[in-house]
């Protein structure tokens, strides 16, 4: 069996796959791009469908207690004072005023050269799966082009949130490797601003949503009033969102346009939240797995309680052991009753939920889920590449769930001269296009072909030879181990089915 990639360049490997086959684009590539931007090509857009329905099938529909909304991407601006974002909604930045090179504060990192005892100098360095080596590595330079002699003490890294006014004045531009440039960290607030209207002036200011979860706050009383709902029960949402990050970066990993899934689960103040929230961490690491991402690459980690967002009591991040280090997936938060409380002062509007059993009434407290789709579709990617050598030469392969492939079959005619043979060809992709996505390829050696779809992670081929306009039957090959067997179109329609839910 072909073992995952585990090389430093997979992320380059994939980039250049995603681009050649169609998966995913850098966006207006013919103007030089733009920087946090990417477009999703045909094979790109199956799959994040397939990720969302996937999601929307399996939390929405297949559940009692789970709504769905679609809220707008613009709301009212005040729903961000209320919520916090205007406020608090901000990375520290700084910038390098030689280079204009802009950093974001906490992935900026230093340390002082400690040479005998004395610090001889700073050095920095730019987030990344071995900062300290890095920073190491950098001290080590400039004890020898500096020539000084002794011995140099092992680096300490912090970031450049904890850095005082005379450390900035001393550490290094990543961007022109001299001291002197950086300014101290600064609030940037992370929201892309636009004008709702003819006038440009304070009052027509609008947000583009940096969370789908307020779209839901603020739609929680038309829910409860109109969706027989009761708690606990939560309300899903899919759609874009839009953060001005300073530094995007790993591809698709961290984007300035996005989008989440993301639910709001609403309990009483009186459940037990730790174990809800427990409950949730399970569930979601269970629907990774159940995604085709081994939960061997899944961890969680627990923001210490003075790092938390504005908004929450406990969070957990589901991680993946992405290419370039362990990075979070989803987050899982114990939002409290902050937003719903915040929503009810600054609107004026109860949002009071009358609990029948109790007769009581109260706020609500909320357990999040949140994750981004495009993040999911990297780990996706990550965790299915394969490769390995089969007679000789190499075989590249997308060990995607059938759930999350493109493609679901290809038919492949044998041969393409035979037209009783093209003929059946066609019927059966007719019959399976019904249903399913799926690609009809008749030119080149059918090794080649295979290879082909081998490449986006296509479950199944079906090829139809010689023996098929005796009996009927014709041959699917499975991706992962090649192997090849006959089926009729009423078994293998049932197959395919049967790995699709
Ligand atoms: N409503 C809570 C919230 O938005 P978050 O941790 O800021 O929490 C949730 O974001 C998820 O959205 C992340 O776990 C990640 O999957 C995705 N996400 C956040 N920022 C992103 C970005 N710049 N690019 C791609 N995905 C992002």
């Amino acid at each position: 069996m072909a073992k995952a990639k585990e090389t430093e360049n997979l992320m380059e490997t994939l980039v250049t796959l995603c681009k050649r086959r169609g998966i995913i684009f850098q966006s207006s590539e013919i103007y030089s791009g733009i920087n946090g931007f990417y477009d999703y090509g045909p094979l790109g857009v199956e799959m994040r469908r397939n990720i969302k329905n996937a999601w929307w099938q399996d939390f929405v529909h297949r559940r009692d207690d789970i709504v769905g909304l679609d809220s707008t991407i613009i709301h009212h601006p005040t729903t961000w004072k209320a919520s916090g974002h205007i406020d608090n909604f901000t990375d520290p930045l700084v910038d390098c005023k030689v280079s204009k090179q802009r950093y974001r504060a906490d992935q900026l990192f230093f340390a002082p050269i400690v040479i005998d005892g004395a610090t001889a100098g700073y050095v920095s360095a730019i987030e990344s799966e071995d900062t300290e080596q890095a920073l190491q590595s950098a001290a080590e330079k400039f004890k020898r082009r500096k020539g000084i002699q002794g011995s140099l003490e092992a680096v300490t890294p912090r970031d450049m949130t904890e850095a005082t006014a005379e450390e900035i004045a001393l550490i290094p531009s990543p961007a022109t490797g001299e001291p002197g440039s950086l300014t101290p960290p600064r609030s940037f607030n992370m929201m892309f601003q636009t004008h709702v209207g003819a006038l440009r002036d304070e009052s027509s200011v609008a947000y583009l949503r940096p969370e789908t979860a307020q779209g839901i706050f603020i739609n929680y009383k038309n829910i409860v009033d109109t969706g027989r709902v009761k708690l606990p029960f939560g309300i899903a949402q899919i759609g874009k969102a839009f953060r001005n990050e300073i530094n995007p970066r790993n591809f698709i990993f961290r984007s300035r346009e996005f989008e989440q899934m993301e639910i709001e689960y609403f309990i009483s103040p009186e459940a037990d939240w730790q174990k809800i929230h427990r409950e949730w961490i399970d569930q979601s690491r269970r629907w990774f797995t159940g995604i085709g991402i081994d939960d061997a690459l899944l961890s969680e980690y627990e923001h210490p309680r003075e790092k938390l967002s504005h908004y929450s009591k406990g969070t957990i991040d589901i991680m993946f052991k992405f290419p370039f280090g362990v990075q979070e997936l989803q987050g899982i938060a114990a939002r409290g009753d902050y937003d719903l409380t915040q929503h009810q002062e600054v609107s004026g509007k109860s949002m009071e939920y009358f609990d029948e059993a109790s007769r009581k009434r109260f706020i609500p407290h909320v357990i999040e889920p949140s994750m981004g789709v495009d993040r999911i579709l990297l780990a996706i990617l990550c965790a299915a590449y394969r490769e390995e050598e089969v007679e000789g030469e190499k075989r590249v392969y997308l060990r995607l769930s059938p759930r999350i492939a493109p493609v679901k079959v290809a038919v492949l005619p044998l041969v393409k001269n035979k037209p009783e043979l093209v003929e059946m060809a066609r019927k059966l992709y007719g019959n399976l296009q019904r249903r399913h996505a799926v690609f009809y390829d008749e030119s080149g050696a059918v090794g080649r072909r295979y290879r082909r779809q081998d490449e986006i992670g296509t479950p199944w081929c079906a090829t139809v030879d010689f023996d098929s306009l005796e009996s009927g039957t014709f041959t699917v090959r499975d991706r992962d181990t090649m192997e090849q067997s006959r089926m009729n179109e009423t078994d293998f329609m049932a197959m395919i089915d049967g790995n699709l839910t």
